[in-house]
């Protein structure tokens, strides 16, 4: 039987961490109520202790939404976690997302204490947590470089404290897909109450494997994947929500699948886009402005041929405009035919031999051969062929 992945979006949290991006509670507001329409099962509306607009944000989006879980960020630390648990009061299924750092990194250079410490902090943590909601994440920040023997310990004590979900941070994006993988294998295996919550892996960018490493967590059994549209997030990003689900809809055979109703990525792409001012680099996956745009010659004629042959994915399924052939001095003959005909133009094979010299010339100059070049084109082949006759 097929199992689902839950979609824990951070756009409005740990998206909104960019530089630049910060909302306002109306826009978030406007997002959180788009995310639920999208589909996702978390949504993490902030961290309500950073700031009095964050904790109004959060509350906000807890009283409006009313399918998805609704998320807050805190330190393990108790007064965070009362704020949090303020901040959520009104949600129908209010989620607190609480933790702290177990790589050595952490506990010594952020910390100046010892792994016993802070496994006591993590289950005080989850025990305060537990007073405001029955629903509480718990997150080991930097659990990529955190010893896993340490790291199971916490996991298994943070559950036995009443944790529902345990988050396993990449923090640094340093993790391989598979050391990530045989991390989270590992603490299916090793943590005696694990059955009592699930996995969640939260991937950063910074070595371009945030996907990758997600999709290995699920595939080793972690059942949550926190990620945020078109992937932004600190430095380098998190894992983007539209890549890791349509890799488990492409990849059906893996036997995962999530709620997302995929036509809408797109569109939610662009409204974020917008909204935080950042754009999204022309070839990013599913979102991108070239995802779906054909320019070579090889390219373009075995898609006019089969779209198959060069689309994994249609363009429809993720809410795209539509695949596009983009003329270029590397395209062909059947890509500037086919361009000629959506104009309306009905020219011959011997038409297209020579306006395909004229059209390279044109090619050579500019980067992209436009609509009014071929109208012009066009025009200047009829009045030669006029002029022959
Ligand atoms: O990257 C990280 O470790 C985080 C935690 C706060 C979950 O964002
Ligand atoms: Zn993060």
């Amino acid at each position: 039987m097929e199992k689902q992945v839950f979609i824990f979006d951070t756009t409005l949290r740990d998206g909104e961490q960019v530089p630049g991006c910060k909302l306002n509670t109306k826009e978030k507001v406007a997002l959180a109520l788009q995310l639920e329409l999208l589909g996702v099962d978390v949504i993490e509306a902030g961290f309500p202790i950073s700031s009095p607009g964050d904790f109004e944000s959060v509350s906000e989006i807890a009283k409006i939404i009313k399918d998805a879980t609704v998320c807050g960020l805190t330190r393990a630390v108790q007064k965070d976690i009362e704020v949090a648990g303020a901040a959520l009061k009104g949600a129908r299924r209010p989620r607190i997302h609480t933790g702290i750092g177990t790589s050595d990194f952490h506990i010594k250079a952020k910390f100046n204490t010892s792994r016993e410490e802070i496994l006591r902090r993590s289950v005080q943590a989850v025990k305060w947590a537990r007073q405001f909601t029955d629903d509480v994440e718990f997150f080991a920040e930097d659990a990529g470089r955190t010893d896993n023997d340490y790291l199971a310990q916490v996991v298994e004590a943070v559950i036995a404290a009443g944790a529902t979900v345990v988050n396993i941070p990449d923090t640094t994006g340093y993790c391989l897909p598979e050391q990530y993988g045989a991390k989270i294998a590992f603490l299916m295996n090793k943590v005696p109450n694990i059955d009592k919550a699930i996995l969640s892996c939260h991937c950063h960018n910074d070595l371009g494997m945030a996907t990758a490493n997600s999709i290995s967590g699920v595939i080793n059994g972690a059942r949550q994947i926190e990620c945020t549209i078109n992937g932004i997030g600190e430095r380098a990003g998190n894992t983007s929500l539209e890549e890791v689900v349509m890799v488990l809809k492409q990849h059906k055979d893996l036997g995962l699948f999530t709620r997302i109703k995929t036509p809408m990525l797109n569109p939610m792409s662009r409204l974020v886009s917008e909204t935080m001012r950042v754009p999204v680099q022309p070839n990013k996956a599913i979102v991108g402005a070239n995802a779906f745009s054909h320019s070579s010659g090889i390219h373009q004629d075995g898609f006019l041929k089969d779209a198959q042959t060069y689309e994994i994915i249609s363009p429809e399924e993720v809410g795209a405009e539509g695949s596009k052939i983009v003329l270029t001095a590397r395209s062909g003959r059947s890509a500037l035919a086919y361009r000629f005909q959506k104009l309306g133009y009905d020219f011959t094979r011997d038409d297209i031999d020579v306006l395909y010299e004229q059209f390279l010339a044109v090619a050579d100059r500019q980067k992209e051969v436009e609509e009014e070049n071929l109208h012009e084109l066009a025009k200047a082949h009829k009045v030669a062929t006029v002029a022959a006759h």
